[in-house]
């Protein structure tokens, strides 16, 4: 993990990412990439002009992408699946298989809550499927709860589980 590091995305670094995510997508849940989805996992570019993509690169590897996230600052982004009006999101957390199992998911999942802080956002909610089992050991690690009042059908049959951390008032 000390080779690693986690910052905004580069232009040279989004056709990387986003298969990256289609692949990481599909070995979990492949029952996401119906219908348009996996062209939306794919679409860095299009998710970077209204939100925050962060990557993690391992200046080992010579830099290369070992995974990202989609840091969501408010309602207004094209990006967010929530309409509360002092909320970040999370979306599109995604590590290369081969980089699984060594803290890269919460590095990235960390540099979001600190965004969130940094902005004063005073909580932050995630979506996540069923199948995602190891997203969501993550997500309660870091102290997210289960909010099933915000659960949602994203297609037929494909539950979309809400996920939901309060942020301290800044002291
Ligand atoms: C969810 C996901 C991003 C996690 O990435 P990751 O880099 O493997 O995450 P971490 O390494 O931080 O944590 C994974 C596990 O490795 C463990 N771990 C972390 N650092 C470790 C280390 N140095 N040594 C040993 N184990 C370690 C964690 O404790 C955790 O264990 P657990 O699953 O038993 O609770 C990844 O599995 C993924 O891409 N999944 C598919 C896409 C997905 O589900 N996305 C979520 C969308 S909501």
């Amino acid at each position: 993990m000390a080779s690693v590091q986690v910052r905004l995305v580069r232009p040279s670094e989004h056709a990387a990412l986003g298969e990256l995510t289609v692949a990481a997508y599909a070995r979990v849940d492949p029952g996401t990439l119906q219908s348009d989805y996996a062209d939306e996992l794919r679409d860095v570019a299009g998710r970077a002009a209204g939100a925050d993509v962060l990557v993690a690169v391992d200046e080992q590897a010579g830099g290369a992408v070992v995974g990202g996230v989609t840091y969501v600052p408010d309602r207004s982004s094209p990006s967010a699946e929530f309409t509360e009006p002092d909320a970040a999101g999370i979306r599109m957390l995604a590590v290369a298989a081969g980089a699984q199992g060594r803290g890269v998911g919460e590095a990235l999942t960390q540099a979001c809550i600190e965004r969130a802080r940094a902005a004063g956002r005073r909580q932050i909610v995630l979506h996540s499927t069923d199948r995602m089992a190891t997203a969501h050991r993550l997500y309660v690690r870091l102290g997210f709860e289960r909010d099933p009042s915000i659960d949602w059908e994203g297609e037929p049959g494909l539950w979309l589980r809400g996920f939901r951390l309060r942020l301290d008032p800044p002291v």
